[in-house]
């Protein structure tokens, strides 16, 4: 008997922070491989999944505008960081027996397919995770705003944002010893305190197509599965 999941399609943002692990950059392998173990579970629980990775763990195009560099030249550069990260993400589920495809918004057919949506939508019924790497294609956008307009274009029912923390709070945990943590706020009130959950770009698409986002601590093994199952882990915003 298959287990009821509370969300039939999802999208994950795995941030390319998260990725660094121990290490002060690149990708580290352990993170690697759990994050790979969790996602393997997801998998055989029967849901949906798409990953949009981000690329910070090797480079941000803000970054570029440090050495002088235009920013949309280094937010291209940024882009070719989430494909190298995708593509470490795929082998390493593809070592634990996970189907997997990998898609580009950036089109480079030797490594990747090309992004087309009605194509990633069939891979998900066929039961594929898929990846969707190089964000939206467009200089000037986050990784978080390629993972807003995914789970809209594959019409996910949440988009599960993995960060350090354990969801959303009045401040920022990590300064403010008194933060306290919300287990569920609206878009409204998330604008009205002037919260961060992501950039508005990202925060606005959900908004207005009214998809739910679950931010959530993705360094506990415990919580991807949990939130599966309906359980109240992290924020949801909605
Ligand atoms: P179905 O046709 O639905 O069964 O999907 P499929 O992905 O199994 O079939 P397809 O023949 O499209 O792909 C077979 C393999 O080639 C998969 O691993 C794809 O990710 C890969 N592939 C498909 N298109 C491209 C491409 O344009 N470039 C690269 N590098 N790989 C591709």
């Amino acid at each position: 008997m298959s287990i009821p999941l509370k969300f039939k399609r999802v999208l994950l943002k795995l941030s390319g922070e998260a990725l660094v692990g121990k290490q002060e950059f690149g990708i580290d392998a352990d993170t690697l491989a759990t994050y790979a173990r969790q996602i393997k579970e997801l998998w055989e629980m029967g849901v949906e999944l798409a990953i949009v990775v981000g690329g910070g763990n090797i480079f941000r195009g803000v970054q570029g505008e440090g050495i002088g560099m235009g920013r949309a030249h280094g937010d291209y550069m940024g882009m070719l960081a989430t494909v190298i990260n995708g593509m470490a993400l795929q082998d390493a589920l593809e070592q634990f027996g996970v189907h997997v495809r990998l898609q580009s918004a950036i089109p480079m057919d030797k490594i990747c397919e090309p992004y087309i949506r009605r194509k990633a939508i069939r891979h998900l019924q066929k039961g594929r995770v898929v990846i969707f790497a190089a964000g939206t294609g467009n200089p000037f956008f986050t990784t978080d705003t390629a993972a807003s307009l995914r789970a809209i274009e594959i019409e996910a029912d949440v988009v599960l944002k993995g960060t350090r923390v354990d969801g959303v709070y009045t401040a920022d945990p990590e300064k403010d010893q008194n933060a306290v943590k919300f287990d569920s706020i609206s878009f409204a009130d998330v604008l009205s305190n002037r919260l961060n959950v992501m950039d508005m770009t990202a925060f606005t698409i959900c908004q207005e197509n009214k998809l739910p986002i679950i931010v959530f601590n993705i360094n506990n093994p415990e919580n991807l599965r949990r939130i599966l199952l309906g359980e109240p882990v992290g924020t949801l915003v909605s």
